[in-house]
């Protein structure tokens, strides 16, 4: 069965999701966008409310201060929501209740991270530890909170520094446009307290890089990964964009590793 999908958010992630929509994606129909610009998808740009009604999922890839205001129209109507801005869920726990009051199922993409697969599977058995290490460029982490409660100037920033270590949750707060990968490790493996989070800036990194390292009973999961930034939002990597695209196409093929 074919099934609706609408995309809320259309900047540097959201134009990736809808480019593959709009150029057909297997068992979708593209139903419609919501932004606060004019996005050309050749679909109706819509309220929240309005494209929960359409479609039977949303792909989520807004600011995260806005997650809460699509999932109250999303998990009201029983609709799933696709979810990018995994901080979201950690920063607003009124997302959590929605969903437990409702029939729709919160999804969230495994973004710009690598190694998820394993974190999942070994979290079956047992997780001892969980740490990541995000590192961007200075001018990634331009406007995060912590930056500006800190008085940072990145601009003075000349070598690899450590700017962050913490856990997850603390992350989200302090970077949360910058550490959804470190909020999904969390959900996906041992919970946001007892995820360890290092945030490093580097003005002689080409890209945006995480590494994680997972240690549990049966295995020890190592994995890093280096993301080209989006031309568009270099806190964005373009990873991210595709990781929806994938997770859309997983849903639907018949054949497929999951
Ligand atoms: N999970 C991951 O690994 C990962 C990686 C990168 C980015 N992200 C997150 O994905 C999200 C999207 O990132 P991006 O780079 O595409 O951001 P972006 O700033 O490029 O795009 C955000 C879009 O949301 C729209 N928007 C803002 N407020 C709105 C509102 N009230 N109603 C409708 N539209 C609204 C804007 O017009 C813009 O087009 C961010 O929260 C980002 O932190 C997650």
């Amino acid at each position: 069965m074919t099934k609706k999908v609408g995309v809320a958010g259309c900047g540097a992630l959201g134009t990736i999701v809808c480019k593959a929509l709009q150029k057909g994606l297997t068992g979708y129909e593209f139903v419609g966008v919501s932004d606060l610009t004019t996005p050309d998808f050749g679909v109706p740009n819509l309220s929240f409310d309005e494209l929960a009604s359409v479609s039977d999922m949303v792909v989520e890839c807004l600011p995260a201060k806005v997650v809460p205001e699509l999932a109250k129209a999303v998990f009201a109507q029983d609709k799933d929501l696709l979810m990018i801005s995994a901080c979201a869920y950690l920063l607003y726990p009124e997302i959590d209740e929605m969903v437990k009051e409702s029939k729709g199922r919160l999804l969230v993409t495994s973004g710009a991270l690598s190694g998820l697969d394993a974190v999942s599977a070994l979290q079956c058995a047992s997780i001892d530890s969980a740490i990541i290490a995000s590192t961007k460029q200075p001018k990634g982490f331009k406007g995060a909170p912590f930056i500006k409660q800190m008085g940072i100037n990145i601009d003075e920033i000349v070598e690899k520094t450590l700017i962050f270590k913490g856990n997850a949750f603390d992350a989200a707060k302090a970077f949360p446009a910058n550490v959804n990968v470190a909020a999904t490790l969390s959900m996906a493996g041992i919970g946001p307290e007892k995820t360890q989070v290092e945030v490093w800036a580097d003005p002689n990194v080409a890209g945006n890089t995480h590494e994680i390292t997972v240690k549990g009973g049966s295995s020890t999961i190592i994995s890093r990964v280096e993301n080209q930034p989006d031309p568009s939002n270099p806190k964005s990597s373009m990873l991210a964009g595709y990781s929806v695209v994938a997770a859309l196409k997983k849903m639907n093929e018949q054949i497929a590793v999951i």
